[in-house]
C-alpha cells in the first residue's frame, strides 16, 4: 500500500514543493480550488475560530496584484531598484493559480494569538497536501511583499496578516528533491 503512488501514506511521503516560478497550467479549476480550499479548512483550531482565510487571485486580477507589489514596494522603500520591481512584478504573475492565506486571529478570543497563527500555518499545509493529492504542485512564499502593511491592507485588516502567497500549477520539470531532517537530530525520547 505504501509503495501504491495514490496511496494516503504515499502522498504524504512523497509530497513536495514546486518553485512557482516552474509551474505551468493546467493549475486547479475553480471546482478543484473549491476542493482543495474545502480540505486546507478541515485543519485543527483550538476554540472553533478558523482563524485563517483563503483570498484566490484569478487571472483577471493578476495585473492588478503586479501593480499592487510595485506600487507598494515604490512607497514603503524608495531606494528598492528597478530589478526589485521586476521581481515583484514576476512574482505576481507567477504559476497558473494563486490562493493567498491570510492569518486572522480574533483578538478577543481567550486562545492565545500563538495557538490561532500556528492554525493559519496548519491550513497552509493542508492546502499544499491537498494539491499534491489533485495531481498539481504548490509553492508558499513569503517574501517583501507578505510584510507590506499596504500589500496586507489590499487583502484585510489588521490584525490579519498574511500567512503566505500559495501559488499552484503543475510541475515544468521534474521536481527536485531536497535534504530533510536528520530524524536522529529532530526526534528524541523525553528523559525526566
Ligand atoms: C512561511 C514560509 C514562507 C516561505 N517563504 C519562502 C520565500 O519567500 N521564498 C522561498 O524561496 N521559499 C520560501 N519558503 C520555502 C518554500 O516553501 C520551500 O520551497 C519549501 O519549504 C520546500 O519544502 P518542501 O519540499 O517540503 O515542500 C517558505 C516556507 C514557509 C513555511
Amino acid at each position: 500500500m505504501f509503495n501504491d503512488a495514490s496511496s494516503p501514506l504515499s502522498l504524504l511521503s512523497t509530497r513536495r514543493s514546486g518553485k512557482p516560478r516552474d509551474l505551468v497550467a493546467p493549475g486547479p479549476d475553480g471546482a478543484q480550488l473549491d476542493h482543495i480550499l474545502a480540505i486546507a479548512a478541515r485543519t485543527p483550531d483550538h476554540g472553533k475560530l478558523a482563524p485563517w482565510r483563503f483570498v484566490i487571485v484569478g487571472d483577471e486580477q493578476r495585473d492588478a496584484f503586479a501593480r499592487l507589489l510595485v506600487e507598494s514596494c515604490r512607497a514603503e522603500k524608495p531606494e528598492a531598484t528597478q530589478k526589485e520591481l521586476d521581481g515583484l512584478d514576476q512574482f505576481a504573475r507567477q504559476a497558473p493559480a494563486l490562493v493567498v492565506v491570510l492569518s486572522s486571529p480574533r483578538p478577543d478570543s481567550p486562545i492565545p494569538l500563538w495557538e490561532q497563527e500556528l492554525s493559519a500555518g496548519a491550513a497552509t499545509m493542508n492546502l499544499l497536501h491537498a494539491a499534491h493529492a489533485m495531481g498539481f504542485a504548490g509553492g508558499w512564499l513569503t517574501g517583501w511583499a507578505a510584510f507590506s502593511p499596504r500589500v496586507r491592507d489590499a487583502f484585510g485588516a489588521a490584525p490579519e496578516r498574511i500567512a503566505g502567497f500559495v501559488f499552484l500549477g503543475t510541475p515544468g520539470r521534474p521536481l527536485d528533491e531536497r535534504p530533510r531532517p536528520d530524524m536522529a537530530r529532530i526526534v528524541s525520547h523525553w528523559t525526566p
